[in-house]
């Protein structure tokens, strides 16, 4: 069956989706918090539709494009945010933009929309430059940097001068956001029991999360109480834009809490993990760093503005290419609200569809060579691809809002520190990272490279 004629296909008359059988009450939860990554591997070997059960939650993973443009852009309609998704550490999160459903979320989308336009997003190429030059001199020649740490603080940086006005530097803003960042993907974190357990269950990790997310509230809250009482000026940012649709009564205290909280997490987190998967791979591949490089010292020799980062053509390949090998957001989820075929199978109201974006990236039926990291194959489209084989930033109406932000952020810090500095490979550290199954993808250990200034 095609995954279109499912769309009218009777849900009665279809059977189940095959997949392993679990042990009773627990399903195949055990062998998932071992290994969520192998996991997924061993599923896929039923086929596209694979269902499994975690004792009462009913499962059905996702495995080929088609299947998935349904869900995600077809007939998103049928679908909404899963309930594993407010679980999974983000549910401090639940009156913003990432989380919000219908009518509540179209409102939101439709009043935010406007800050993502391109021409808006193309103004920060300055700041993200910026930052970029201002982190990259105080490195010191020889130095081995933890990139994750690096750059999330470049991403928090850029983020506060660019959406928000405020300059994390100059506050405790940064640590703040950090702890509750760390304390989420601790939640979240796929092989440890605290995310198949209720918040209020008081494990070391939760009442950090507590903790943590409180301390997150209230430093938002504060941004809001100081943007209230100041002059607004010509300042068009998201803070001032929240601000104002909370004063003409447009949105709730709460939904402006979440506003700011989902963009402050959603906008640092998965930015700066893709630009460390970025610079530790060149640093395994330095024949495309020496290329990249070669790139950027000879377009930006008159300085790197918007029109120059969109002509670098390495740079976006290698974009590209670290988003399909390290995707960030590396899995979604979704949850049919009434029966429905997928694939020819019944999936049922409510089960949780587990959308798993890097193995979709990385499925030799669509990839050549999937693990290599190869920029050069992005040179030519390849028109036997589904499109949603490659969907680093989801896809539908739900895609990515920062998708562009994020994109040119990506550009910019690449292009910056490739054109200042050579890296290479920390001994110790040449090898492919290991990974976390948390909120995003988090390698196990820091990724660290030495830096050459030139
Ligand atoms: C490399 C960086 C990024 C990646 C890989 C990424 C990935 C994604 C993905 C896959 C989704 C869809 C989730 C789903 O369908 O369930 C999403 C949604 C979202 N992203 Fe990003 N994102 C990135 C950067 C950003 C930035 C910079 C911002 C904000 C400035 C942002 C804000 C959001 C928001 C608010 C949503 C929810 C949109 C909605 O439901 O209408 N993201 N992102």
């Amino acid at each position: 069956m095609t995954p279109t004629s499912d769309f009218d296909a009777d849900p009665s008359s279809a059977p189940p989706p095959p997949g392993p059988d679990g042990l009773p009450a627990v399903g195949t939860l055990p062998w998932f918090v071992r290994d969520p990554f192998s996991f997924y591997d061993r599923v896929s070997e039923y086929g596209d539709v694979v269902a499994f059960d975690f004792g009462l939650w009913e499962n059905v993973a996702l495995f080929h494009p088609d299947d998935v443009r349904r869900v995600l852009v077809d007939d998103a309609d049928r679908f909404r945010k899963s309930d594993v998704q407010r679980r999974s550490g983000v549910d401090f999160l639940e009156n913003g933009l990432l989380l919000t459903e219908g009518e509540e979320w179209r409102e939101q989308r439709t009043q935010l929309q406007p800050l993502f336009y391109r021409e808006r997003i193309q103004a920060f190429a300055d700041a993200m430059v910026e930052e970029a030059e201002r982190l990259v001199a105080s490195w010191d020649d020889g130095e081995v940097i933890d990139l994750v740490d690096a750059y999330s603080t470049l991403a928090m940086r850029i983020l506060g001068r660019t959406l928000f006005g405020v300059d994390v530097r100059d506050d405790d803003g940064y640590e703040v956001i950090k702890s509750a960042t760390r304390s989420v993907q601790a939640r979240a974190d796929a092989g440890s029991v605290s995310a198949f357990l209720p918040d209020w269950v008081p494990t070391p990790t939760n009442r950090r999360f507590a903790r943590d997310t409180a301390a997150f509230r209230e430093y938002v809250d504060g941004l809001v109480a100081d943007r209230r009482g100041a002059d607004p000026g010509d300042a068009d940012d998201l803070l001032t834009l929240l601000v104002a649709l909370r004063e003409d009564d447009s949105l709730s205290e709460a939904a402006v809490r979440d506003q700011l909280m989902t963009f402050l997490f959603a906008g640092h987190e998965t930015t700066s993990l893709a630009l460390a998967y970025g610079t530790h791979a060149l640093a395994r591949h330095p024949s495309v760093a020496a290329a990249l490089h070669e790139e950027v010292a000879a377009a930006a020799a008159d300085g790197l503005d918007a029109a120059t980062l969109r002509g670098l053509d390495l740079t976006d390949r290698v974009v590209s290419e670290t988003l399909r090998t390290h995707p960030p957001a590396y899995v979604t989820f979704r949850q049919p609200t009434e029966d429905v075929v997928i694939g020819g199978y019944r999936v049922r109201e409510g089960t949780n569809l587990s959308i798993p974006i890097w193995r979709l990236h990385a499925d030799p039926r669509w990839w050549d060579d999937p693990e290599v990291f190869d920029p050069d194959r992005w040179t030519a489209a390849d028109p036997e691809r589904p499109e949603h084989a490659y969907l680093p930033f989801g896809a539908g109406p739900r895609h990515c809002i920062g998708m562009r932000f994020a994109s040119l952020e990506l550009h910019a810090v690449l292009a910056v520190v490739f054109r200042e500095t050579a890296v290479e490979p920390v001994p110790a550290d040449t090898g492919e990272p290991s990974f976390e199954a948390a909120a995003t993808l988090r390698p196990s250990d820091p990724l660290r490279v030495r830096v050459r200034t030139r």
